[in-house]
């Protein structure tokens, strides 16, 4: 979507990364990083003062000890730290577990391990599951769960409840938790976000995979890192190392930088990005596209099924040649073909003024 946004010069609101500078502190500490010749491999499971960084950051935030030796391994952003792990974790004919709509990579990254993927529903308008489709997909060839939490593509931020309903599950099937955090930081309307390796008994069955990308805005970085029991990290640095080897080490020492920001810096981002979700919202509202609000990342699925469109592409193709705006189709989200159809995905990791000429364009949508 973002070639065909780039050929057709539409407004992209399809792929995930901000439009707007990286903070000016971290592109310093990066620059002075370079300059300083931190500029040939790190330590394959990262380098020891990002890796105190982050554990530090944990025990800021969630009151949670991680040991930097054995329980942390820095890898090329959360998109290596979810194969990686998944590798490391699971074997060919294994079940894993992934709520539906899901992050597009974590389809993939189940057949590249082998195993076989369960869907289980998460339904509009709210996203909930039902908690008993949850459990009938729970067997006992399960390996793990994968979570994001607060998701891509819906929005959704799993409640406590939910989370220990899911907690549970993993508990009495013996299986993993591999959780995608990477939108953290990213919540609205006071939503908390839970790690659910906090949850009881959930400590040393969960792999939590974050990364630079969404909270310090620097998708390019390519800087992320995993969180696991030692024995799980044992197996997950194996896999990276062979994988990648590691991440840009002058990036990692601009990392300790961002890590050590303080609460005022995600106080803000979360502001940041309420005011777009608020404007995205009402555009598409305005629109008759009916939305679903958002209570974290920085996505709005959209319903399109009362625009008279074949499917989601062809709204979608619509949307980029004509009306000059891109979106991505829901469709991309389901593994089931035709499901999602009804649905489109707008980002709003934008500057104000994009978001502005996106809602000038989109108005045309009515006429059209
Ligand atoms: C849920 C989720 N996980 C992972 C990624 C990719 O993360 P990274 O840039 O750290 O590889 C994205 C990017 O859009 C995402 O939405």
């Amino acid at each position: 979507m973002t070639r065909l946004a780039l050929r057709s010069g539409a407004v992209n609101l399809a792929q995930g990364y901000p439009d707007f500078p990286a903070p000016a502190v971290l592109k310093k500490a990066a620059a002075e990083a370079v300059d300083a010749d931190v500029n040939q491999y790190a330590i394959t499971w990262g380098a020891k003062p990002f890796r105190d960084a982050i554990a530090a950051k944990y025990k800021r935030t969630y009151g949670m000890e991680f040991d930097p030796e054995r329980e942390v391994t820095v890898c090329c952003g959360a998109t290596e730290g979810m194969i990686a792990s998944m590798l490391a974790v699971l074997d060919p004919g294994d079940e894993v577990v992934l709520f539906e709509p899901f992050y597009e990579n974590y389809g993939p990254d189940t057949q590249l391990c082998g195993a076989v993927a369960r869907y289980v529903q998460l339904r509009a308008p709210d996203w909930s599951f039902d908690p008993d489709e949850l459990r009938r997909a729970f067997t006992s060839r399960t390996k793990a769960i994968i979570l994001n939490t607060p998701n891509n593509p819906t929005g959704k931020v799993f409640t406590r409840q939910e989370l220990e309903y899911i907690a549970g599950l993993c508990q009495e099937f013996d299986t993993l938790a591999i959780s995608d955090e990477i939108y953290e930081h990213i919540l609205y309307d006071g939503a908390r976000h839970i790690p659910i390796l906090s949850l009881p008994g959930m400590r040393d069955r969960s792999i939590l995979v974050n990364s630079m990308s969404k909270t310090y805005s620097v998708t390019g970085w390519r800087v992320g890192w995993v969180l696991a029991p030692p024995d799980l990290t044992d197996s997950i640095r194996k896999v990276h190392d062979f994988l990648t080897v590691g991440a840009a080490s002058p990036l990692q020492q601009a990392g300790v930088t961002a890590l050590g920001l303080g609460d005022e810096y995600y106080h803000d981002l979360a502001q940041h990005y309420s005011t777009r979700r608020d404007h995205i919202v009402e555009t598409l509202n305005s629109t008759g596209l009916r939305c679903f609000r958002p209570g974290g990342a920085y996505y709005v699925m959209a319903d399109i099924s009362g625009f008279g469109f074949d499917n989601d592409l062809s709204f979608v193709r619509h949307m980029i040649e004509i009306i000059g705006v891109a979106a991505v189709p829901g469709s991309s989200f389901y593994a089931q073909p035709g499901a999602g159809t009804q649905y489109v995905r707008f980002c709003f990791c934008k500057k104000y003024e994009t978001l502005e000429e996106a809602r000038r364009l989109i108005q045309k949508l009515k006429a059209s």
